[in-house]
């Protein structure tokens, strides 16, 4: 774990201002030997057992991770060996923060066209590798982890439990309000996240209401149904502004940024599991997703759990 109070020893910061900004009070932090695979391993491990199937009964693995362990192979096929599984198709989403929903609706479109029955998909990022530790405009921002959920197709059973709705959307000209200044196809290093932080911020309220209010039209619902919103958890001030905009009761919004910070495309699965460990989430609840991310991507998904 690491706390505001310990990012004051390496940069020029205070808890009071990330808290203020933020609502950001700790962080966790991959050991040195624990990669993207081995978090997602790790999360993927308790979503199959929670959901009391077998590895072998998952036929379709989607990672989605912009900190994969290697340029290739992807990190979906190290997590599929660390399972033990050797049939089915595994491969990575990169849509930065927003790569869980993608990868949602990757699999989902994938079980729904009858080609797959039961998806893994796992969200699983060590920004902590891709920070510049001496930028104190972004490295008191993320965090590392990993989440997980299990999909499986069924026939409709009346109870109109599963994916209702997802909504994808990108626009690559604002690549340099949020990217990484490195890659094997540019500079052949790593590289560091670079950040406008204030560009992001104004973006990402307005392009978060699009998509959620586009989920609920899609899906014939309205924002007074909802019983959980599940952001991603970039920074409490843009989850609380989106959620106020949209009519949501903050009593309806789980926020876990607090301790994760932003762990980009694993933060919704770990709020999730946050959310349903403590009895929040209960099944037949309406839950909406969003997320935006680097690109800039952008995209909500809206299910009944
Ligand atoms: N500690 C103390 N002061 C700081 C810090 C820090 N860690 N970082 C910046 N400052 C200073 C700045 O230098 C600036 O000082 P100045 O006025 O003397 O120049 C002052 O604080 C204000 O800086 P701003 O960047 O204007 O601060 P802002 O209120 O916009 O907050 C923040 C910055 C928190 C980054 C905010 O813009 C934000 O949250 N943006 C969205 C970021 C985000 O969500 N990114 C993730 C997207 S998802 C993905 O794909 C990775």
């Amino acid at each position: 774990m690491l706390t505001n109070r310990d990012l004051e020893e390496k940069v020029a910061t205070s808890d009071a201002w990330i808290v203020q900004r933020t609502g950001i009070r700790e962080r966790r932090i991959a050991a040195p030997d624990e990669t993207t695979s081995k978090l997602g391993i790790a999360a993927a491990k308790a979503a199959i057992a929670d959901a009391g199937l077998e590895a072998a009964e998952i036929d379709l693995i989607v990672c989605a991770t912009s900190t994969p362990d290697y340029t290739f192979p992807s990190t979906a096929t190290q997590i599929q060996d660390g399972l033990g599984i050797q049939g089915g198709a595994a491969f990575d989403v990169q849509a930065v923060c927003t790569g869980f929903i993608y990868g949602l609706a990757t699999a989902d479109k994938f079980l729904q066209s009858g080609s797959h029955r039961r998806a893994l998909v796992v969200g699983a990022e060590t920004f902590s590798r891709i920070l510049d530790w001496t930028d104190r405009g972004t490295c008191v921002l993320f965090g590392d982890g990993a989440g997980a959920v299990v999909l499986e197709s069924a026939d409709e059973d009346g109870s109109g439990r599963g994916i209702l709705t997802t909504q994808l959307r990108s626009d690559g000209r604002y690549r340099d309000r949020l990217y990484v200044d490195g890659g094997p196809g540019s500079t052949g290093t790593t590289g560091h996240l670079r950040m406008e932080g204030r560009d992001v911020f104004k973006f990402a309220v307005g392009k978060v209401m699009d998509v959620v209010n586009e989920a609920f039209a899609s899906a014939g619902v309205s924002a007074a149904e909802l019983d959980w919103f599940v952001p991603h958890q970039a920074n409490r001030r843009i989850i609380e502004a989106s959620a106020d905009k949209l009519g949501i009761p903050r009593g309806k919004v789980v926020i876990t940024v607090d301790r994760h910070g932003n762990t980009s495309a694993a933060s919704i699965p770990l709020a999730l599991d946050v959310a349903r460990r403590d009895g929040r989430i209960k099944r037949g609840d309406l839950v909406m997703l969003e997320a935006i991310g680097g690109g800039f991507t952008w995209g909500s998904a809206l299910l009944r759990w």
